[in-house]
């Protein structure tokens, strides 16, 4: 299927790991020219050379995306490199800590919704305009299941997450008639550093290994993952590169679940 990305330029923010680093992988070899981001020096720089593999040409910039200026700073250089900027993935998130409601600080509250969601309104900010000026445009934000189904534990989150749905919804309201489409992608369990080091507290904990602290979580947490195991962060990376695709040009303020099964409803 011809996808019609050759040649696009994407940002993909938090993609020196997890699922960041495939979405980015599977945009490149789409043969985009992709910016990716992490605070890390060292782990982006080794990202963008396993992705230079592809062929494609990678940019990689040192931002915190949960700062004011961080997001905007991305997208600054995404179009000094490229000179234009047709997707952006909002995907730099993180659940902050493992908390019940009770335990949970003002500044626990405002540090994820900082990431989870400040940090996608200051790149669409910043990516808007530019894409207005080229009359075509895709965003793509990463939120999770639990912005639909949330859990009594990570109240920060899950509601971080539900106010990145309605953010898609929001924009993809606002900009349509300026050839912008705007989605939200909503993983669930993901095999990623992020998922890997909550089950290896787990496991620590328990005395299990980590395979065993994975199947504990998808019997007592996740028993609607009908496929009954964790995906893979390959497994997010394709509905991306669609939704940014010409074969997706009528697909607006829609939520694509990667989850396994995992949200209940229909
Ligand atoms: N994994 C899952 O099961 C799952 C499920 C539902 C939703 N999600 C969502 O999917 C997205 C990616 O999750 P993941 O599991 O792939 O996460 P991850 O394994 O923790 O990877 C996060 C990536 O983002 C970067 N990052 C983190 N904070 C950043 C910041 N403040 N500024 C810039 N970059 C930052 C990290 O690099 P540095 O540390 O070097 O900055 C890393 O490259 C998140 O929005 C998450 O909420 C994940």
């Amino acid at each position: 299927m011809e996808l019609g990305l050759k040649g696009k330029v994407v940002l993909v923010t938090g993609s020196s790991e997890g699922i960041g680093r495939s979405i980015a992988l599977a945009f490149a070899r789409e043969g985009c020219g992709v910016v990716i981001n992490g605070r890390n020096q060292k782990s982006l720089d080794a990202t963008a050379s396993e992705l230079r593999a592809s062929g494609a040409e990678i940019h990689g910039v040192v931002a915190d995306v949960a700062k004011a200026g961080g997001p905007e700073e991305v997208v600054q250089q995404t179009v000094a490199r490229f000179g234009a900027i047709h997707v952006l993935v909002n995907n730099a998130g993180g659940i902050g800590r493992f908390g019940a409601f009770a335990d949970l600080t003002d500044q626990e509250w405002l540090d994820v919704f900082s990431l989870n969601v400040m940090s996608a309104v200051r790149a669409c900010r910043a990516a808007l305009p530019h894409m207005q000026k080229q009359k075509w445009g895709r965003i793509i934000n990463i939120s999770s299941e639990s912005g639909v189904q949330p859990d009594p534990f990570m109240p920060h989150y899950n509601a971080s997450k539900a106010a990145l749905n309605s953010l898609t919804k929001s924009l993809s309201k606002a900009y349509g008639r300026d050839g912008i489409v705007v989605n939200t992608v909503s993983p669930a369990f993901i095999r990623t550093p992020l998922v890997d080091e909550m089950l290896d507290r787990q496991a620590k904990e328990k005395s299990i290994t980590i395979d065993e602290a994975e199947r504990a979580f998808l019997r007592d947490l996740r028993p609607n993952i009908v496929l009954g195991r964790a995906g893979r962060p390959d497994e997010t990376a394709g509905i991306c590169v669609f939704l940014a695709s010409d074969q997706a040009s009528f697909i607006t303020g829609s939520n694509y679940r990667v989850d396994g099964g995992s949200v209940a409803s229909v």
